[in-house]
């Protein structure tokens, strides 16, 4: 964990391992790097003369124990051309800055990038871009590795940004990206631990420690049993097939009046998807570990909400099973009731998330919400359609849709909107149930999210896909923390913040 401090400060007076600075084309300096190129005899403007930083967004150079200033080093970032820079530049450059930090074992930085104007962007939203992205950077999972060959951790530990803003909207900036840091830490822990540990008794017991830390988080878990007299017979077929117990998870937290009906978010929490008796093919099964990234990211953004203490109420709601084939398991062809009173016929096992879902709306009715979202890694017809660069999002109201796709965009983790019409109904029809769970190959994703809206019934409700958002496959396997910051963004909003 880093700690962050942001205030004026002075390039040539402060004692730090590192200095970071911004150029634009050329030798078109930010004020700070202006201030250390005087400083030094020229020696940055030197430094590009002989070509030692390239012009591309990005670039980075570092120059040792600079004369004319207290620091160790300085780190100059390209940012490209001035008039061109974009949130997309910026954010380059800013990662850019933290990696070549990384490189060099500082343990104190001082950041000036944060003086780079963004067109349409406050310097707050430039200070907590910088913080989220030190605050993610020294982010491992190695809780799994053996002491042996554990790899080194990073030695960075506190991050001053530079800020001419008043202190107030400077500290909340950084407060909020602390926060979010934290949930998406949360969220990448829990996703990331193997599904032999994180079982849905492990995310109830993590549920737990969330409202042991904050007084206004409280949990309560539901059993089989408590399920099973709720009717919530969708749910329960799913986790027939595992010897874990499935769980309700029930996480409330009330910053708000009693009478201000809450935010309901609703995370798929299938702690491995095997696909049942449908089951899936071999390759890269080991990631269907990720398939409760939903649940985590409800976990985590319920983590950052009750650190800022919004004044909102919001309901986690977390349906937890496993999903494997056994003697015991749901098969193909089976009818069951769902909570909602409308029977479901399982033509796929391994459309189970569906199944715990839509019991897991139909009890967030008891709230009378003013909002439902459902996070959830649906489908993989949502990577065909979108890939890994945004979240598939999916609604019944216009005013939501157009709400978390401004927070999505507002905080780098961004959504995009696929219709959910009635059309898209029609290939659910069963023969012997008022529903079925697949609706064959088209569309996939969007038939998934219509068998969500008849359980959403006329609420204000939507769906955010995150099959290709909430992990990375490959060298860099792991999870992500989304959309931990698209949620935090829109409670944010949604608290006047
Ligand atoms: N958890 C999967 C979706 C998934 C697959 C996410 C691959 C990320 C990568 C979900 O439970 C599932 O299996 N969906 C099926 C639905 C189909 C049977 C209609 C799918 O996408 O193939
Ligand atoms: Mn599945
Ligand atoms: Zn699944």
């Amino acid at each position: 964990m880093v700690d962050f401090s942001t205030g004026r400060i002075n390039p040539l007076a402060r004692r730090t391992d590192c200095l970071v600075l911004g150029v634009y084309e050329r030798r078109r300096f930010t004020p700070a790097a202006q201030q250390v190129d005087e400083a030094t005899g020229g020696a940055l403007g030197q430094l590009i003369s002989d070509g030692d930083l390239a012009p591309a967004t990005g670039s980075t150079v570092l120059l040792h124990r600079p004369r004319g200033t207290s620091a160790r080093r300085v780190l100059l970032v390209r940012l490209g051309a001035r008039s061109g820079l974009d949130d997309r530049g910026f954010v380059q450059a800013v990662r850019a800055g933290v990696r070549a930090v990384a490189a060099t074992g500082s343990r104190a930085v001082a950041d000036f990038l944060g003086e780079a104007e963004v067109p349409g962007r406050l310097e707050t939203w430039r200070l907590r871009r910088i913080a989220e992205t030190y605050g993610d950077s020294v982010y491992r999972f190695d809780e799994c590795k053996s002491g042996q060959d554990r790899p080194p951790r990073g030695r960075l530990r506190r991050v001053a940004i530079s800020a001419a803003v008043d202190r107030a909207a400077a500290r909340r900036a950084l407060s909020e990206a602390a926060a979010i840091v934290a949930g998406k830490r949360l969220a990448r822990d829990l996703a990331n631990r193997p599904g032999n540990v994180c079982t849905p008794s492990h995310l109830a017991e993590n549920a737990a420690a969330l409202a042991g830390e904050h007084e206004a988080v409280s949990v309560e878990v539901l059993d089989e049993e408590q399920m099973r007299d709720l009717g919530m017979g969708a749910l329960l077929a799913v986790a027939r097939g595992s010897r874990e117990p499935p769980k309700l998870i029930v996480v409330e937290y009330a910053g708000a009046s009693e009478a201000d009906a809450p935010i309901v978010l609703v995370g798929k929490g299938v702690t491995f998807d095997s696909g049942g008796i449908s089951i899936k093919p071999g390759a890269a099964m080991d990631e269907m570990k990720f398939d409760m990234c939903g649940a985590a990211s409800v976990l985590g953004a319920i983590r950052a909400v009750a650190g800022l203490g919004l004044p909102l109420n919001v309901i986690g709601l977390v349906p937890a099973v496993e999903n494997l084939p056994d003697g015991n398991a749901c098969k193909p062809g089976d009818i069951v009731t769902s909570m909602s009173g409308q029977t479901i016929e399982i033509l796929n096992t391994d459309a189970e998330g569906r199944l715990i879902l839509c019991d897991a709306m139909t009890y967030a009715e008891r709230y009378d919400p003013d909002t439902v979202i459902d996070v959830a890694t649906l489908t993989g017809a949502c990577v065909v359609a979108l890939g890994h660069v945004v979240s598939g999002l999916f609604t019944n109201s216009s005013e939501l849709g157009r709400a978390l796709f401004e927070a999505g965009a507002n905080s780098g983790d961004p959504c995009w909107e696929l219709p959910v019409w009635a059309e898209y109904e029609e290939p659910l029809k069963s023969n012997f149930a008022d529903v079925a769970n697949v609706g064959g190959r088209a569309a996939g994703a969007v038939t998934a999210a219509a068998f969500l809206a008849r359980f959403a019934r006329e609420r204000r409700w939507a769906h955010l896909d995150i099959a290709g958002t909430a992990w990375q496959s490959g060298k860099d396997k792991g999870a992500t923390g989304r959309p931990v910051p698209l949620l935090v963004q829109y409670l944010l909003d949604r608290a006047g913040r």
